[in-house]
C-alpha cells in the first residue's frame, strides 16, 4: 500500500516538440477540447497518494495548470535544454519531497490510475520502477554506414514508458553521479541503472504512447475518447 501524500510528481511539459513540425508544443495540443498535458495531470490530481505536483513548463503555459481546480499543491520549474535537465530542475523545485518521485512525460496522455499504482508499488518495493511492454518487432543494431551488425534477442527487450518512479534519495544520488560524470540519459531509471541498483519493469500498456510525430495523433485521438480506455483495455 502506498501511503497518502507520499509521492511527488514531476510532470515534464517543457519540450518544444520539434519533430511535430508545428509551433504549439505537442503536450499542449488540444484533443477533444483539452490540452494533451491535462489528461495525465488530472489523473495525478485525483490520486490521494500524491502530495505535490511540479510542472516543468515555460512560464506562458502555467495558467493552463493553475486554472484547474487543484487541491494538491502545485509548483513550477523551468525547462532545461535536455529532458534530463528538465527533470533536474523539477527536482530542485520540490518543496517537501515525498518518499517516491514519479516522473511523467506530459506527451503521454493515456495513462490510468491502475498503471500509476503498479509503478508506485514496484518502486516502493524495489527502489525504482518503470512500465514496459515486450517488444513486438525485431530490433537491429547497425554500424555507422547502415549495415546490420547484430540482431538482439527480442524476448528480453522492452519498450519503456513513463511514469517512472524512483525513491527520492536514489534519484538524488543518480543526479549527483551523472552531474559528476557528464553522462546523458534518455529516461529516469537509467540513473538508477548507472548506480548499478535494481530497476523493476512492470506491465505498461499499448495505448500509453508518447506523442512524438504527427502520425501519433491519429491513434491518440481515438484512445482519448471518453470510454476508450475501458473499451480498449478494461482499466488496466
Ligand atoms: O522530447 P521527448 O519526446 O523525449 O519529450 C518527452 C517529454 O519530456 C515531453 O513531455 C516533453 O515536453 C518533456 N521535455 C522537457 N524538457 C526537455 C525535453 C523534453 O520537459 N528539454
Amino acid at each position: 500500500m502506498i501511503k497518502k501524500q507520499s509521492v511527488t510528481v514531476i510532470l515534464l511539459a517543457g519540450g518544444t516538440g520539434n519533430r511535430m513540425k508545428i509551433s504549439t508544443p505537442k503536450q499542449f495540443l488540444m484533443i477533444h477540447g483539452k490540452p494533451v498535458s491535462h489528461y495525465s495531470f488530472e489523473i495525478f490530481m485525483a490520486m490521494p497518494e500524491i502530495k505535490e505536483i511540479v510542472v516543468v513548463a515555460q512560464p506562458e503555459y502555467r495558467p493552463l495548470f493553475e486554472q484547474i481546480n487543484h487541491e494538491i499543491p502545485l509548483s513550477f520549474a523551468l525547462p532545461g535544454a535536455r529532458r534530463q535537465d528538465s527533470v533536474f530542475n523539477g527536482l530542485q523545485s520540490i518543496k517537501n519531497p515525498g518518499e517516491l518521485i514519479c516522473i511523467h512525460d506530459a506527451a503521454r496522455p493515456a495513462i490510468t490510475v491502475s498503471l500509476v499504482k503498479r509503478v508506485l508499488e514496484a518502486a516502493k518495493a524495489f527502489g525504482a520502477a518503470a512500465p514496459g511492454m515486450p517488444i513486438k518487432f525485431t530490433v537491429k543494431m547497425s554500424n555507422q554506414n547502415g549495415f546490420v551488425e547484430h540482431t538482439p534477442d527480442r524476448s528480453v527487450m522492452w519498450e519503456i514508458q513513463t511514469p517512472q518512479v524512483i525513491r527520492y534519495p536514489l534519484l538524488v544520488e543518480g543526479f549527483q553521479y551523472i552531474n559528476h560524470t557528464g553522462q546523458i540519459v534518455t529516461d529516469d531509471v537509467s540513473l538508477v541503472e548507472l548506480l548499478q541498483k535494481p530497476v523493476k519493469i512492470v506491465e505498461g500498456n499499448n495505448i500509453n504512447v508518447k506523442i512524438t510525430t504527427p502520425d501519433d495523433l491519429i491513434n491518440i485521438e481515438r484512445f482519448l475518447l471518453p470510454d476508450a480506455l475501458e473499451r480498449v483495455f478494461y482499466g488496466k
